[in-house]
């Protein structure tokens, strides 16, 4: 059968542990891993927040606000410069080694292939593009139109119109299990991207359809 398929993107398909050496320089090896997971959990928080109040807002908004609260938290003091270098290499930030092999495989295997995000058209267009995966996806769609956050159902919703796709033939690929259980009460299947050994599938008693460590791993398990 040929699927739908909607990639997450940051921390699925966009490496965003990259930022990790250059918070390294900054304020010290000690400091920036805890520095990284407080930015990336406020980012999320927040956009969670958002959606919850019913106040949407770019999610670059939600990074730049995540960012501060960390600089706050551990009582670092990052000039404008410095901030405003850390969230320009959030706009451009790697993919994963598994990725374009990934993509490749599923392109050729005859399925629909989305980039399914939190983040702007903009903002994702252009990391996708600097990262030369582009090409693999029919189009990059934006929760921006309906101005909500995964992982409402709204979003889910939105995609699957806009893809023109039906919830059964459909799967969301995600490393964040927020929306890997999101997605998948819906009523879509999904793929966690397991990406760490440590990394904990919520209990939920809400089990993803299927479990992959990379996305080389996906082809075969659909
Ligand atoms: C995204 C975030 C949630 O790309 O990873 O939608």
């Amino acid at each position: 059968m040929k699927y739908t398929l909607a990639f997450d993107v940051y921390g699925t398909l966009i490496n965003t542990s990259a930022v990790l050496t250059s918070l390294e320089k900054l304020i010290g090896k000690d400091a920036a891993k805890p520095f990284m997971d407080t930015w990336r959990d406020k980012q999320l928080e927040y956009s969670f927040r958002r959606g919850l109040m019913d106040k949407y807002t770019d999610f670059s908004i939600c990074t730049d606000n995540a960012l501060s609260y960390a600089c706050k938290k551990f009582a670092i003091d990052l000039s404008c410069e410095q901030k405003e270098a850390l969230l320009n290499e959030y706009k451009v930030l790697p993919v994963f080694d598994d990725v374009a092999n990934g993509l490749e495989e599923l392109k050729n295997a005859g399925h629909r292939l989305f980039a399914f995000s939190n983040g702007s058209k903009e903002a994702v267009t252009k990391l996708l593009t600097t990262a030369t995966i582009i090409h693999y996806f029919e189009a990059v769609i934006s929760v921006e139109n309906v101005e909500m956050f995964k992982p409402s159902p709204i979003v889910y919703d939105y995609f699957l119109e806009t893809a023109n796709a039906k919830k059964e033939e459909s799967w969301l690929i995600s490393s964040n299990n927020f929306d890997v259980i999101g997605s998948k009460m819906f009523g879509m299947h999904s793929a966690w991207v397991q990406r760490t050994p440590d990394a904990i599938m919520d209990p939920w008693g809400i089990e993803p359809t299927t479990v992959i460590h990379k996305l080389t791993d996906l082809a075969k398990n659909l």
